[in-house]
Order: structure tokens, then C-alpha cells, then sequence
């Protein structure tokens, strides 16, 4: 991704059609149904011989803007917008798996993408097949004629783990099997998804793209890379003219079933969230590591995890994938659950609050918060501590989040 040009890509982002107001944003058109002249025109609309909206279940035009921004931001074929990340993961993989099928991954995931595959997927005759992804050979051997996908997180969390894509992907292409990444903690700006060998992302766009916080959201990005006939749940269907056969089956049969679409104004928060993404991004980046270098020598700081860091064993595929521009969220360890409670106890600027990369800085205590449902069991398999505690740094002046931790520190 040409990293100059990244907001003006966004901004300049043509309108679908002109709007007949001559508004500088586009528009929130709030409505759920669409009216024809006549019926031949609802029919063609229907029929997809007509690029024309008929319902906002499948599609919206200040939803389509929205697509239309990432897709000039990122290079992908097509993009389709959804409620929430969780509904980008979830449109994904009932797209592409199928009873008897199998998903080789990292078992370090999100929580509710952990339960979606384990809980959800299992129930329906789908196997999932945790592999380190430090070890390419195990993921070599983890793939069958079966295996719809490999999955992973750009950078697991709370982990901070990076799988090395460009290796990786090498071992897909060969066993042609389709790599789809959950690239919600590194946007576009710092991240050319298709040169690491991405065919799909699926991202939470509650995150970065949301702008401070503003609505749930979440996008299926399709580099269009990967020729989905090797899969039996396509083996019947032609490709169409413009699109791949994932994002045909995508549009047309799983999201208008699951209904999890994005709303109009979710779009329009967003695609303003978009405008001011790069600087946001960048100014968040340089706080995080200047607060992680600056407490990773702190007496009662045990670690320091961020992949910019010397000590950081992901550095060097940081700074290729990254170009040394990590985001956000760092994490530090204390020596007990105990420190950890009393540290974050004593926060007065960094919120105590779940999500990441809002304008505003939060912490949480990643074991007893997001993974609290898991067994002790199963928070070893996904390497969840109780001595950890996760950041994510925003928008305020990053002394006075130093000064605030600084402060904080001393109760422990
Ligand atoms: C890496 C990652 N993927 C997906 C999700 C789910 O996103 P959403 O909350 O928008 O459904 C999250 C949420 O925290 C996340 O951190």
C-alpha cells in the first residue's frame, strides 16, 4: 500500500452516482426498501442485470460508499460491509466450510472467535486444527484435501505473536489452500495484505476504522486471489464476469441469509472514521512505543511485550510487514493477578474499559475480563496469563499517560 497516498485514496473516494444535492459527504439514506418505475426495473434490479439498491438487508448505498473507500484504501477486488467483526468471521466461514471440512489455526484468538470455531462451527461437522504458527512444518502437515482455510490473527492478543505470512503463505499456495487473517489490529496504511500473501481479511472495524469508538462494524475483504473451485462447497457454481466465487456466494446466499448487515449511519460514522485513520494510527503508534520502551526498564514492570521493542522476538517480521509501525496496543506484566487489580485500580486517564484503539487509552486484564467463560484448561491452550495486562493507547498526550502509569505503578 502506497502509504502517501492512503487518505487521499479514502477522501477522494468517488461517489456510486452523483448525488443530486451536490453534498460533500455522502448522504445517510436511512430507508430499508427501494422503488422502480416499473416492473421490468425491479425485476432487472433483482436479477442483477441493473446495479441498482432493492432492499437495505442487501444492500445500501451509504453502506456501499463505505465499501467502496476501503476498497480503493486497500486494493482488493470487493469488500462488503457487516454489523460487527464477529459478523465478518462468522459471514466468512459459513461461506467457505462445510460438514467434513477442517480449519487449520492459531488456537491464539480472540475470545469469541475461539468459541465461534470450537462451539459454533464444531456443532455443525467442522473440525479445527490449532497449530503453532511458529512451525511451518506443523501447519504443513495440518492440511488434507479437506482444509477449507488456515486462519490466524495479524498479531494474536493479547500475545502479540506475529505469524510469518510470507512463509506461510508459500506452503498454501502450494497445498492451495486459501489464508484468511484477521487484520483487525494493523490497518492498510501500514500493511499491504495482498503482498503477504492474504486472500481474505476479516476485520472489526469497531476498532480502528470506527473513529474513536463510534458504532460497531465490521468488513470481508477479497483480494480476489484465490480460485475457490479446489473447494466441493463452490465445485458446482461458475465464477461470475467481476467477482470471485467467494464473495458471489458471499453476496448473494450467506449474508442476505444471516442478516447481519451493516446499518446506514454505522457507514457513514464510519467512513468519516476512515478520513482520519492514517494520523490516527500513526499518532497512536508513536505514543505506544514510547510508553512500551519507557516501562519495559520500570523496577516493578515484570515485561513488556510490543513488537517494536529489541526484546520482542517478532521484530524483525514486524518491521517487514509493518515497515516498523506496530499500532496501538502493547501489554505489560506484573508479578501477580494482585498487582495487576491494584495497578488498574489506580488509573485516572487510561479507562478500564474493553476494546481497542478508541481516541481514548484503555486497559484491561485480559484472563479474568474477555477470556473469564474459558476453563483454566483452555486459557493455557490460548496462553492467556493472569499476571498480564493489555493496552491500548489513544489520543491523549503521551506524558500524561506516562505520568498516569508512572502514578499508578506506585500501588503495586
Ligand atoms: C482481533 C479481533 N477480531 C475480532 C473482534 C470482534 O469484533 P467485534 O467486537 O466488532 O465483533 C475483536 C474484538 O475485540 C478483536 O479484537
Amino acid at each position: 500500500m502506497n502509504n502517501q497516498s492512503f487518505s487521499t485514496k479514502i477522501i477522494s473516494t468517488a461517489f456510486q452516482k452523483p448525488d443530486v444535492h451536490g453534498a460533500i459527504t455522502f448522504p445517510i439514506y436511512r430507508n430499508a426498501a427501494f422503488e422502480f418505475a416499473d416492473s421490468e426495473s425491479i425485476a432487472a434490479a433483482f436479477q442483477s442485470r441493473i446495479d441498482a439498491h432493492t432492499y437495505s438487508r442487501i444492500s445500501n448505498p451509504t453502506v456501499t460508499n463505505f465499501e467502496r473507500k476501503i476498497k480503493a484504501a486497500s486494493g482488493a477486488e470487493s469488500v462488503l460491509a457487516l454489523a460487527t467483526g464477529m459478523a465478518a468471521i462468522t459471514n466468512a466461514f459459513f461461506t467457505i466450510a462445510y460438514a467434513g471440512s477442517n480449519i487449520v489455526s492459531s488456537p491464539h484468538l480472540f475470545g469469541n472467535t475461539f468459541s465461534f470455531f470450537k462451539a459454533t462451527l464444531s456443532a455443525f461437522g467442522v473440525e479445527i486444527r490449532f497449530v503453532d504458527t511458529n512451525d511451518l512444518q506443523q501447519i504443513a502437515d495440518a492440511i488434507d484435501e479437506n482444509t477449507c482455510a488456515f486462519f490466524a490473527e495479524l498479531i494474536t492478543n493479547p500475545h502479540l505473536e506475529i505469524a510469518n505470512l510470507l512463509e506461510i503463505s508459500k506452503i498454501l499456495k502450494a497445498k492451495n489452500v486459501p489464508m484468511i487473517i484477521d487484520t483487525t489490529i494493523i490497518p492498510w496504511c501500514a500493511f499491504d495484505a495482498k503482498k503477504a500473501g492474504i486472500d481474505i481479511e476479516v476485520v472489526s472495524t469497531t476498532k480502528y476504522i470506527s473513529g474513536g469508538a463510534t458504532s460497531t462494524g465490521g468488513v470481508i475483504v477479497d483480494y480476489g486471489t484465490y480460485d475457490w473451485t479446489a473447494n466441493k462447497k463452490f465445485s458446482t457454481l461458475t465464477k461470475p464476469k467481476d467477482i470471485s466465487l467467494f464473495t458471489f456466494k458471499l453476496r448473494s446466499e450467506i449474508t442476505r441469509n444471516l442478516g447481519a448487515c451493516m446499518s446506514p449511519d454505522t457507514a457513514y460514522m464510519q467512513s468519516l472514521g476512515l478520513e482520519s485513520l492514517q494520523v490516527r494510527y500513526e499518532q497512536m503508534s508513536r505514543s505506544a512505543y514510547e510508553l512500551s520502551q519507557y516501562f519495559s526498564t520500570h523496577p516493578k514492570v515484570v515485561n513488556v511485550n510490543y513488537s517494536k521493542l529489541e526484546t520482542s522476538p517478532y521484530k524483525a517480521i514486524s518491521d517487514t510487514l509493518f515497515s516498523g509501525n506496530p499500532g496501538a496496543m502493547f501489554t505489560m506484566s506484573l508479578a501477580s493477578k494482585a498487582d495487576c487489580y491494584k495497578f488498574m485500580d489506580a488509573l485516572k486517564i487510561v479507562r478500564r474499559a474493553t476494546n481497542l484503539f478508541d481516541n481514548k487509552t484503555l486497559a484491561i486484564h485480559p484472563e479474568s475480563t474477555i477470556y473469564c467463560s474459558f476453563s483454566p484448561e483452555m486459557k493455557k491452550v490460548m496462553g492467556v496469563e493472569d499476571t498480564l495486562i493489555r493496552f491500548s493507547v489513544g489520543l491523549e498526550n503521551v506524558e500524561d499517560l506516562k505520568q498516569d502509569i508512572e502514578n499508578a505503578l506506585k500501588f503495586v
